[in-house]
């Protein structure tokens, strides 16, 4: 193994069952009219190492504040979130973040865009001066580590080209091979293929399930499609603020977190069994329906870790 591929894992040898646990997390933020408004309420999750996860919700119910809160830049407002067992107070090479646009540099080619991360890590601007030779050397080790990750996304001759010369498809390869390079332990995607047309967005999902078991990178991935949450996750937690419970309704809440039956990854025709069939009505009943306020104590948190 080359120096450039071991990740920094600080914790790992003391690293307990679980990779990520966020107990009794609560996010509020302060309204314009003075006072909180709760997002998310009480969120309790254990996530092992290599778990591919899938989150979905309605729009607004806080997906996107949760993958901010993991990744690092934002905190909760009371409970504990620990990674390793430890509290996280910022972002950190362990865990990198993939959006559904806007995250590639234009005036950067497809390679240094990909080689960024590193080359910001290893060198400031004072540093690439002061020891020039040196940074040559790993100038030109981050670009073959670079165009490795480039033929393991199946853009081996885009190196030199910059995003605007590129499809939908291939600048979203770019930005997960931006976040893969640096090995993050955790990769957060927040509706990653959204903005992609459906035959992009299906090679995508195979794509990102062959990087996930080449990798085994913890992954989670927020998306408005419930038939790809489903497809490309091993394990499904909805997000929610409809529902019903005795104390009252106030901000989201994990209304599901079930193991997504069919093996992992699926089969490409899974998507066409019942089995499939039924859990996209449940989960479009129980999480996304705002007609259909399930009670608290009815939830489905039938995963081992829930
Ligand atoms: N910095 C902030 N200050 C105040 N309110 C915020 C802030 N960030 C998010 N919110 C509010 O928190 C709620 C959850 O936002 P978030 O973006 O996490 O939802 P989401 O589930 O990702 O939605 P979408 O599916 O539309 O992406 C929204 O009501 C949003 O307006
Ligand atoms: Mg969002």
């Amino acid at each position: 193994m080359t120096e450039l591929s071991s990740p920094k894992r600080s914790n790992s040898e003391t690293s307990p069952e679980y990779l990520l646990k966020l107990e009794n997390v609560f996010k509020r933020y302060p309204m314009k009219t003075g006072g909180e408004k709760t997002i998310l309420n009480d969120v309790d999750l254990r996530v092992r190492q290599g778990e591919f996860i899938s989150v979905v919700g309605p729009s607004g119910c806080g997906k996107s504040t949760m993958l901010r809160m993991i990744l690092g830049s934002e905190q909760p407002s009371s409970g504990t979130l620990l990674i390793d067992g430890q509290t996280v107070d910022g972002p950190s090479r362990q865990r990198g973040i993939v959006f559904q646009k806007y995250s590639l540099f234009p005036h950067l080619t497809v390679l240094e865009n990909i080689t960024f991360g590193l080359d910001l890590e290893e060198f400031s601007i004072f540093g690439r001066l002061a020891r020039y030779p040196h940074y040559r050397k790993r100038k030109r080790a981050f670009a073959e580590r670079g165009q490795e990750y480039l033929e393991r996304m199946q853009l081996a001759e885009a190196g030199s080209k910059y995003p605007h010369e590129l499809s939908g498809g291939m600048r979203q390869r770019v930005a997960i091979a931006q976040a893969a390079i640096m090995e993050p332990r955790i990769l957060l995607m927040d509706e990653p293929f959204g903005a992609l047309d459906d035959s992009t967005r299906q090679e995508m999902q195979l794509f990102m399930l062959e990087l996930w078991e080449k990798s085994k990178m913890t992954i989670f991935f927020v998306t408005h499609d419930l038939e790809e949450a489903l497809f490309v996750g091993s394990r499904i937690l909805v997000l929610s603020q409809y529902y019903a419970s005795d104390t009252g309704v106030e901000g989201a809440k994990i209304v599901t977190d079930k193991e997504v039956p069919g093996g992992h990854p699926k089969p490409a025709d899974y998507k066409y069994t019942a089995e499939f069939g039924e859990m996209l009505g449940q989960i479009r009943r129980d999480g996304l329906d705002p007609e259909v306020r399930q009670h608290v104590k009815d939830f489905d948190l039938s995963h081992r870790d829930a």
